[in-house]
């Protein structure tokens, strides 16, 4: 290796500011979620948030991809993700102890606020950004490059889309769902809602969602949270990037790639969604409340990743790229 990666990583152009599921994938998924809590859940939901309107999780869905780069949440930027330091494609894993830094990630974050949204000791102010993180973080950690440390979660992968240049990670988010909907419209996510919602209740998901409910456990957040972590992070071993990195820089994404890359996307965006409404149930009334759902089977024995030291010099680049590149969308990186 001629040139160390963080000397590389200055030496990239700027690159465009990605954050987990653009605009149109999280109001997708809070949509989705809307049609499926109970109404019990639906009034706690809207007290906390003031909003009895019928956007009222999907109008707080992307707040947490601004509150990130705002002076006062920049503490939250690292709680958008957590960086798997495994081995795409050969083998793909998420282990907390080895992934979840000091600074916290998306399953320590997921937990955290699902316990702050219950008590009744914080403002409301507070309760109700916890809830607001809710909604985007079970989001965001459907996509599996949020579940991935390779190449900054594939932010460092160019690429191109369309004609555009981007990268690898921005396509996942926005790219590749707004090339399916043809847009990013509240009316668009409501769209792909109701289509996504009538695959779960009688389509092509019918069958299998109430596998999606696995391991869900309203006593247990990290753990509930590590199923859906590694599940979203299987994804980058078979679909992200089944041939590798090098086979897809700076490629043209649009053709046989998205044809592959969109059921795993659709897919997805349905999981987070139906989980999110039951992990709403959990916490506003303790039962996962949804109809079509068998009982869940126990949170699966999951046996500890030993850290081979190898691998500790790893993760030190790993997180050093990912310090480099920034917390948020790269050194000068800013939200738009
Ligand atoms: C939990 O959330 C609060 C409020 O955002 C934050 O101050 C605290 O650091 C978080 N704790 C952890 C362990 O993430
Ligand atoms: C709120 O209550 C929890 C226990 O439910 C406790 O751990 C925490 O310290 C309390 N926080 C404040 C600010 O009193
Ligand atoms: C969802 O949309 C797809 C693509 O337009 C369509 O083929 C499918 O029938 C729709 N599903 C439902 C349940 O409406
Ligand atoms: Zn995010």
């Amino acid at each position: 290796m001629a040139i160390p990666k963080v000397l590389l990583l200055s030496l990239l152009p700027f690159l465009p500011c990605t954050s987990a599921w653009g605009t149109l994938g999280h109001d997708t998924v809070a949509f989705i979620a809307q049609n499926f809590v109970s109404a019990s859940t639906a009034t706690w939901a809207q007290n906390i948030l003031a909003d009895t309107s019928t956007s009222y999780l999907a109008s707080v869905a992307t707040w947490a991809d601004s509150y990130r780069y705002t002076t006062e949440g920049a503490f939250s930027a690292p709680y958008h993700y957590i960086d798997a330091n495994d081995n795409p494609p050969s083998s793909c894993s998420v282990d907390y102890d080895r992934d979840c830094p000091a600074e916290g990630c998306v399953v320590s974050a997921i937990a955290n606020y699902t316990t702050r949204v219950k008590t009744s000791n914080i403002s409301a102010t507070e309760k109700q950004k916890a809830l607001k993180w809710i909604v985007h973080f079970i989001g965001d950690i459907h996509q599996p490059l949020h579940d991935e440390a390779l190449e900054v979660g594939g932010n460092t992968i160019s690429v191109t889309f369309s004609g555009t240049a981007t990268n690898l990670h921005h396509i996942w988010d926005s790219n590749m769902p707004e090339k399916l909907i043809g847009g990013y419209s509240l009316t668009d996510a409501k769209n792909w809602a109701t289509n996504l919602t009538a695959e779960i209740k009688s389509g092509s998901y019918a069958s299998q969602a109430a596998g999606w409910l696995s391991g869900i456990n309203g006593a247990d957040a990290k753990a509930s949270s590590m199923v859906w972590a590694k599940d979203a992070n299987a994804y980058v071993c078979s679909t992200v990037l089944p041939n590798g990195a090098e086979a897809v820089r700076n490629q043209a994404l649009d053709g046989a790639y998205y044809d592959k890359a969109i059921p795993v996307i659709e897919l997805q965006i349905a999981k987070a969604g139906y989980r999110l409404a039951a992990w709403l149930n959990l916490i506003a009334t303790g039962q996962v409340g949804l109809s079509v759902a068998r009982k869940p089977r126990g949170a699966e024995v999951v046996e500890a990743v030993r850290i081979a030291p190898r691998d500790e010099e790893r993760i030190k680049m790993a997180r050093r790229a990912r310090a480099a590149f920034g917390w948020n969308c790269g050194p000068e990186g800013h939200s738009h």
